[in-house]
């Protein structure tokens, strides 16, 4: 049988990690970032499809074509998270797992950052753990797979 496909989506100014805020968000890249990913999904027996796109329309038209080709997605939507109700929308549209990753706590940041739309489309929210956040939330996913599995 086939790996499940887990699609990892990556919005805006992701692209620039480990030049962005290295305060905040750390000194790995965006490739160190996927490097990591494929590793983790190695180890678990699932393959994933890494992207970034600093354009909302080509996310949610990456979203919607997830619905005929992975078996869960993992997204830092980044600024989307805070300001996005279609990104929202076309995940509610999933009928997939959804974790929602941010690299730093957004929680312990400006208000405007302490609500994310996105949230509420989730299955579960990782924040604040870097890029092992990412790592957790393929274990995660791994993790309820093998349970809709059963
Ligand atoms: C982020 C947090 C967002 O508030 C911010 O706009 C980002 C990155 C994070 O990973 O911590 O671009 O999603």
């Amino acid at each position: 049988m086939a790996a499940p496909l887990i699609l990892v989506l990556n919005g805006p100014n992701l692209n620039l990690l480990g030049t962005r805020e290295p305060a905040v968000y750390g000194t790995g890249t965006l490739d160190d970032l996927e490097t990591l990913c494929a590793e983790t999904a190695e180890g678990l027996g699932v393959s994933i499809d890494f992207r970034q796109s600093n354009h909302e329309g080509e996310l949610i038209t990456w979203i919607q074509e997830a619905r005929a080709s992975a078996a869960g997605l993992i997204i830092n939507p980044a600024g989307y998270s805070h300001t996005s109700i279609a990104l929202m929308d076309a995940l509610a549209a999933l009928d997939i797992p959804v974790i929602e990753v941010h690299l730093s706590n957004i929680h312990k940041r400006e208000p405007f950052r302490q609500h994310s739309y996105v949230s509420h489309a989730a299955t579960g929210v990782i924040c604040g753990l870097g890029f092992a956040g990412y790592r957790l939330a393929l274990i995660a996913l791994s993790d309820i797979l093998e349970e809709e599995d059963q």
